[in-house]
């Protein structure tokens, strides 16, 4: 883990929160490498849970909101954890969340703790200019709440019949007592939820379903299956609003720990917000001409967490001479660069060549121009963000208009026709390895190994 805190800081991927001022606990920020793996994280769990699905659509709904929301969805009693205060050195832990070598005495200093006390998680703030009771107003912990509020606006508007799903992305705020590992626990972060509505009885099944279907999204972004596994909730682990839970877990560095939790929540929430506000959040069901009340499967998964089991998935080190290569074997369809333009000298004329190649490139993939430093350090500086293609220009590129297509994971290298490149990287990229000239159907296969 450290390693990988290091190298994301180097390379731009994640920094420290207000750096400048020595940070802020468990706060992050994404830099221009980081910004755009997360936005494909987001995109590709858009694509698959919104774009690509008819039985889903999506919204983006205020972090304010009413307060009475809190008080209906039960977070303002129920949504705490249990803190203890070492009477040594004052420190303080969440009691079912202790290392158990530590048997029950604070782990910094061996000392006696206070009896637990429930700590709300809620970040509290106030709307207007005054500062009363009655002005306040919480960061939501989960984006959840936006979407149950919105069921009967989405129902009206879209027209959708059971079962259906409401999907968002977008930034939650716990102020978590025991932070650390990273971004794996923070107080600000960003979450991908489904509330997936569904007639009760169904909910079994449903649940099954999208147990598969999202651990095949992991899958699918080129997370290793041995990483990744199933772990359902005990009883005395379950949230107030859950009937059943399983979590998708990874096994990052610390330990298999939550990725996403998939929580069958019944008909909880729209029961509590009918109750609190007083609305009619029922659905006419066309098969029996009767009111009910939709169950919900919710498939609940963390932006961050994501991002950092991929980061994990694909770090690796490889023996290279007398050095160590390190590189991401991210997946294409989420690597923050795809190709990097690299001229093998900054002279004038091969700058201009490669600019071109560069101009011809970047409507398509998300593309670097790099010509500072030697070739052989450029190389491994596209490694280290994870880029699957580079393209090489030499002085042979003026003469035969062909540059060079390098692979991240073999280093193998190709010589391609300079017309042919886009077309070449978009098959490469989407995993076949021939690729057809623009002008004459020829399949390219010629390859050398490459440093
Ligand atoms: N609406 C249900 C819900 O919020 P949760 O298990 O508390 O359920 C869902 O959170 C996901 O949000 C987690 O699986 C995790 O990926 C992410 N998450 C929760 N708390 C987090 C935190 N403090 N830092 C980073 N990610 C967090």
């Amino acid at each position: 883990m450290e390693k990988l805190v290091s190298l994301c800081q180097r390379r731009g991927f994640i920094f420290p929160s207000s750096d400048i001022y020595g940070g802020l606990s468990a706060c992050w920020d994404y830099g221009p490498v980081g910004v755009e793996l997360k936005r494909n994280v987001k995109e590709a769990w858009w694509r698959a849970s919104v774009q690509d699905r008819d039985d889903m659509v999506g919204l983006d709904t205020a972090i304010l909101m009413n307060p009475r929301v809190w008080e209906a969805s039960g977070h303002v009693t129920a949504f705490s954890d249990p803190l203890v205060e070492c009477k040594g050195c004052h420190q303080r832990f969440r009691a079912d969340d202790l290392p158990p070598e530590a048997e029950g005495r604070c782990p910094s200093c061996g000392g006696e703790f206070t009896e637990p006390q429930q700590f709300n998680l809620m970040f509290k703030t106030f709307m207007g200019p005054v500062e009363d009771a009655a002005s306040v107003v919480y960061l939501r912990p989960e984006t959840a709440q936006g979407i149950f509020v919105n069921f009967a606006n989405v129902l009206n508007t879209s027209r959708k019949r059971l079962p259906f799903g409401i999907a968002q992305v977008g930034k939650s705020f716990r102020n978590e007592i025991t932070t650390g590992n990273f971004i794996f626990r923070s107080r600000e972060f960003e979450q991908m939820e489904i509330e997936y509505f569904v007639r009760p009885g169904s909910d079994d099944e449903w649940f099954a379903y999208w147990v598969k279907e999202r651990l095949g999204w992991y899958a699918g972004l080129g997370i290793r299956p041995e990483n990744l596994r199933l772990r359902q909730h005990t009883e005395d682990e379950l949230a107030h609003y859950s009937r059943c839970c399983s979590d998708i877990e990874y096994s990052f560095p610390m330990g298999w720990a939550e990725l996403e939790g998939i929580a069958n929540r019944a008909d909880y929430d729209l029961k509590q917000h009918m109750e609190y506000s007083g609305k009619g959040l029922t659905y006419l069901d066309e098969e029996t001409n009767k009111h009910i009340i939709p169950y919900v499967i919710e498939p609940s998964a963390g932006v961050d967490r994501t991002v950092l089991a991929i980061l994990c998935d694909a770090y690796d080190e490889e023996p290279d001479k007398d050095e160590i290569r390190v590189l991401f074997h991210f997946h294409p369809d989420i690597a923050p660069v795809k190709v990097a333009v690299l001229p093998l000298s900054r002279k004038e004329n091969l700058a201009a060549f490669a600019r071109d190649v560069y101009a011809s490139l970047r409507p398509c993939f998300a593309t670097q121009y790099d010509d500072t430093q030697s070739i052989g350090r450029r190389y491994r500086r596209q490694d280290e963000l994870g880029t699957p293609y580079c393209v090489t220009v030499d002085f042979q590129s003026l003469e035969d208009n062909m540059a060079t297509i390098r692979e991240r994971d073999t280093m193998n290298q190709i010589r391609v026709p300079v017309p042919a490149l886009a077309a070449t990287l978009q098959n490469k990229l989407a995993g076949e390895d021939i690729f057809v000239l623009p002008e004459g159907g020829v399949i390219w296969k010629e390859e050398t190994k490459g440093g």
